[in-house]
This record gives structure tokens, C-alpha cells and sequence, in this order.
């Protein structure tokens, strides 16, 4: 956390609508999220997500991955634009790609992502269909700390929400979206508050003890 304020710097990664980093707009205009976002970056010039931070007066940048040779140097490139922003977490909010060891090594133990799915249930895409193709009867989201591995870090808070008998993918996502736009906020408050405390790749609670989730 930067010494001058007792909130959080966020900088947020997106690639599309951006109903979640609408709900870190909407909570730290509630004051319910100690946090400031100075800036959103996207991969995506399309996304709706540009307009809702522009519309809250967020810095945006728009990082394509067409104008660079290979993952790695695209994932150079952003990592040096974002560090001047001097984030204390970086925001996945719906950023669907892949990021390199190098950049996640970078910025280790402040990578949150939320990811559509009760992890380690579910890694990868198409989480939702392929809840309701397995026959489960609950299925959820997850914030975690981001790590090497895809969607494989440890958690800081999980929502769950019922499987229910005629579900669409399209009505499942409705579902989990609404708790995604509950506990993203919320886990990032804990962070804040010092509630939850990251070290070396552990999430642990304000006793220091390691959480699981
Ligand atoms: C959200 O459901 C988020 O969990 C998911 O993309 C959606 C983005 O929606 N992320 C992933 O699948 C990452 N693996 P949004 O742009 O409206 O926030």
C-alpha cells in the first residue's frame, strides 16, 4: 500500500463487459472498498469495460496483443506500462489471457483474479455448460491469488449458488455473476483492511495463519 493513503492502489485488467470492475467502481463509490483504480487496461478496444471506467473517469489503456511479436514481449510491455501506476494489486476482471511466468513473477502475491467457477472444479473456459454437464448441483465463483499455473492459485473467498433443475449456461452465468459482483469487492476489502494478508504465494488471516476457502 503506498505510505501517502490508506487505500488500496488498483490498476484492473479486462476484456470485455466489465460488469465486475463495475462493481469495484460501485463499492469504492460506496465506500465499502478502500481502494482507488488508476487505471484499466484491455487487450480488447471493443470492450464495454473502456466505457464504464471512462464513464467513472478512469485512465484507460487499450494493450493489443496483435501489435507484438510473441506472449512474452507483449506481456514485457504491459508490465512495464502498469508499473508506473505503482499498483499495490492487480485486478483480472474477465481478462481472458493467458499471462507469461516473467509477468507474473513481476508482480508476485498481487495478482487477484475471479474465475466463474468453485476452483479447482472447473478450470479453463465454458465453466458454466460444463457445470451443468457434469450433473453438479452447485457451482459458484472464486477469487484467488493468480500464480504460474492457470486459474490454479489459492483462494481468498468462494461464493456458491445452486445448480437448478432447467438450467441454461446463459442463466447459471446470471446466477454466479451477480455473487462474482459481491465477493470480488469483498475480498479485495480484506485485503485492505489487512483482514487477509498475502505472503509468499499463502493467503493468510490477521493472526497469521494460512486460509483455505
Ligand atoms: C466473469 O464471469 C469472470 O469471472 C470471467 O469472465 C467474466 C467477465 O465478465 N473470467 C474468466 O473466465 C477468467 N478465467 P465481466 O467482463 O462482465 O466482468
Amino acid at each position: 500500500m503506498s505510505a501517502a493513503s490508506d487505500r488500496l492502489n488498483l490498476v484492473v485488467l479486462i476484456s470485455g463487459g466489465g460488469t465486475n470492475l463495475q462493481s469495484l467502481i460501485d463499492a469504492i463509490d460506496a465506500g465499502e472498498l478502500s481502494a482507488s483504480i488508476s487505471a484499466v487496461f484491455s487487450n480488447n478496444s471493443e470492450a464495454f469495460g473502456l466505457q464504464r471506467a471512462e464513464k467513472a473517469g478512469i485512465t484507460t489503456h487499450i494493450a493489443s496483443h496483435r501489435d507484438y511479436e510473441n506472449r512474452s514481449e507483449y506481456d514485457a510491455a504491459l508490465a512495464d506500462q502498469i508499473v508506473k501506476y505503482q499498483p499495490d494489486f492487480l485486478i483480472l476482471a474477465g481478462f481472458m489471457r493467458i499471462l507469461s511466468a516473467g509477468f507474473v513473477a513481476r508482480f508476485s502475491d498481487r495478482i487477484l483474479n475471479i474465475h466463474p467457477a468453485l476452483l479447482p472444479k472447473f478450470k479453463g473456459t465454458n465453466t458454466h455448460q460444463r457445470a451443468i454437464d457434469a450433473g453438479e448441483v452447485e457451482h459458484g465463483a472464486t477469487v484467488h491469488l493468480v500464480t504460474e499455473a492457470l486459474d490454479d492459485g489459492p483462494n481468498l473467498l468462494q461464493a456458491r449458488v445452486p445448480v437448478l433443475e432447467g438450467d441454461t449456461a446463459a442463466s447459471l452465468q446470471q446466477r454466479v455473476l451477480k455473487e462474482e459482483h459481491r465477493i470480488y469487492p469483498q475480498a479485495i476489502q480484506m485485503l485492505a483492511t489487512g483482514k487477509l494478508i498475502i505472503q509468499d504465494g499463502v493467503i493468510k488471516d490477521n493472526n497469521g495463519f494460512s486460509v483455505t476457502n
